[in-house]
């Protein structure tokens, strides 16, 4: 039906009214934590306070440090967001935090994250949700346990001479070297040993998928998967319906070409393994409800999660030791003593007995949280006790570590790299969640631990490490990662030690 004579008046009135509905219904979205008394930062359409995630890409720990400080900034334990249309609640106060992510985990069970059954490797325990992930989370921490850790890190702690063979080319002054390289090789090797028996061999091999995979998971981000990466971010329902998903084709690849071919091979050739996917199969054998796709993604959120974590971490905690000799000469005095006791033989024992070097990458994880946020949803109202603020159904929560790690509120002189804070093994230092927190904390925290301690070792036992003059003396981040990364490449100058 024509409202006027004209058509061409007709598709103006009908494009402003559209524009006009557009436009109140993103002023009202935009005022949702107004309306709640919450204060929030000035959006802006469409991005909402995501807006300077174009051109520059993805820091998600930069931008929620950003929303972290200024909600500190007026004094507020906790303030609102928008990440899209789409109100999120940023917490600053520790105690708040820690009252969602435990006290009342019932009420934020979930992550905002995408996971699609058209996307088999994106249903996985980082993204599931409800009963879902439960059972998930259940069946792992039963197949999981300690005696089975112990028993996979005895057997992969055996790999470390081929780390050492390859240091030996830049030892002496003969070449600086490019340590995250180091770091992410070794790790890749200890992670395939652990989760399928596989030696890895990546200092030798040319066989680079692990290489490969772990560059996929976290370098390879063109702007074509920034942007799908934004979409799935900011408007994660309309992703959904364009079936966008944010994982790039390699890593696919990777889970459904290996894991059902390892798995058939093993089932049929009666083969067996000291490794996670052994333990898959035999619970899938005993009975234990666990689809193909179910074991190709767990193995893929075990692999990617383990990866880059622990070979960053002990990066950085190479890197602080590479600064400062007293740290170095510490933890190394500490090595001496534990190989004596255990007769040279490095074990799960004995990596738990490395309490300094322990306190050294507690420090590393605070003042560079790998993963920068923790996020949670709300999946049940939720009334704020003492305070007036309903949290609704739906509602992202958002915990910016790096906020959280570097307000001198919990830890005086923040910027400062100080092993000592963590002497005092009582302490709980409050406002520190590396881990995240509660139910849904890391799985596989002390693993991470002890394959950050396991590279470590192999290499403070064997040269003493100082910073090349191609590192800067502090580290800048990265914009376009999930995880903490850094712009320059860290070189050590290493030098053996004779022994
Ligand atoms: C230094 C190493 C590591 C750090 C700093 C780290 C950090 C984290 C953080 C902050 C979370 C979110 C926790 C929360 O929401 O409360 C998480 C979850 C998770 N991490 Fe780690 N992690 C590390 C190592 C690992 C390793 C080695 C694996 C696997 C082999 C792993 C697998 C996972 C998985 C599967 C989840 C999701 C758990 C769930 O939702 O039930 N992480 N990690
Ligand atoms: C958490 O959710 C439950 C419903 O499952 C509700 O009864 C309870 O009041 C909520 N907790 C708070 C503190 O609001």
């Amino acid at each position: 039906m024509l409202l006027t004579n004209s058509t061409s008046t007709d598709v103006i009135i009908g494009i402003s009214t559209i524009a006009i509905i557009i436009y109140l219904y993103v002023k009202h979205q935009y005022s949702y934590w107004k309306r709640l008394g919450v204060p929030q930062l000035k959006p802006t359409f469409p991005l909402g306070n995501y807006q300077f995630a174009l051109p520059k890409g993805l820091q998600m720990g930069a931008y929620t440090d950003h929303y972290y400080r200024a909600f500190k900034k007026m004094g507020a334990p906790y303030g609102g967001v928008y990440i899209g249309l789409t109100p999120n609640l940023v917490i600053t106060d520790a105690d708040v935090a820690k009252t969602i992510l435990v006290n009342d985990f019932n009420n934020f069970t979930d992550r905002n994250m995408y996971s699609s059954k058209h996307q088999p490797l994106s249903v996985n325990l980082l993204s599931q949700k409800g009963d879902e992930w439960k059972s998930s989370r259940a069946k792992f921490t039963a197949l999981f346990t300690t005696s089975k850790l112990k028993l996979f890190i005895d057997f992969a702690s055996q790999g470390k001479q081929d780390l050492i063979t390859y240091l030996d080319h830049f030892a002496d002054g003969k070449k600086d070297v490019a340590i995250h390289q180091v770091t992410s090789l070794f790790v890749a090797d200890i992670i395939s040993m652990i989760l399928f028996g596989i030696n890895a061999n990546s200092f030798n091999s040319e066989n680079t998928d692990f290489k490969n995979f772990g560059r996929a998971v976290f370098d390879s981000f063109t702007p074509l998967f920034q942007l799908k990466l934004l979409m799935t971010h900011c408007y994660p329902k309309l992703a959904q319906f364009l079936g966008i998903g944010n994982l790039q084709k390699e890593i696919e690849d990777f889970g459904n070409a290996y894991v059902p071919k390892a798995v058939e091979y093993r089932m049929k050739n009666n083969v067996r393994g000291t490794d996670f996917l052994q333990l898959l199969i035999d619970a899938k054998e005993a009975g234990m409800d666990l689809t193909m796709d179910e074991m190709v993604s767990q193995s893929f959120i075990f692999m990617s999660g383990g990866l880059e974590t622990s070979s960053s971490s002990s990066m950085i905690a190479l890197y602080e030791l590479a600064k400062n000799e007293e740290y170095q000469t510490k933890v190394r005095e500490e090595i001496y003593r534990i190989k004596e006791k255990y007769e040279g033989k490095t074990s799960y024992d004995s990596l738990m007995e490395h309490t300094y070097l322990q306190q050294v990458l507690s420090e590393v994880l605070r003042l560079y949280p790998l993963i920068t946020n923790v996020y949670r949803v709300c999946v049940q109202d939720y009334t704020m006790q003492g305070r007036d603020l309903v949290i609704e159904k739906g509602t992202p929560v958002i915990f910016p570590l790096i906020g959280f790690h570097r307000d001198p509120d919990y830890f005086p002189e923040p910027l400062k790299f100080d092993p000592s804070r963590f002497d005092d093994k009582n302490n709980k230092h409050k406002g520190y969640f590396p881990f995240g927190a509660g139910p849904r904390n890391c799985v596989a925290a002390r693993l991470g631990i002890i394959q950050s301690k396991l590279a470590i070792v192999a290499i403070i036992e064997n040269y003493e490490i100082s910073l090349s003059p191609k590192t800067p003396e502090a580290l800048e981040l990265v914009e376009n990662t999930f995880t903490l990364s850094f712009k320059n490449d860290i070189y050590l100058k290493l030098k053996k030690i004779q022994k």
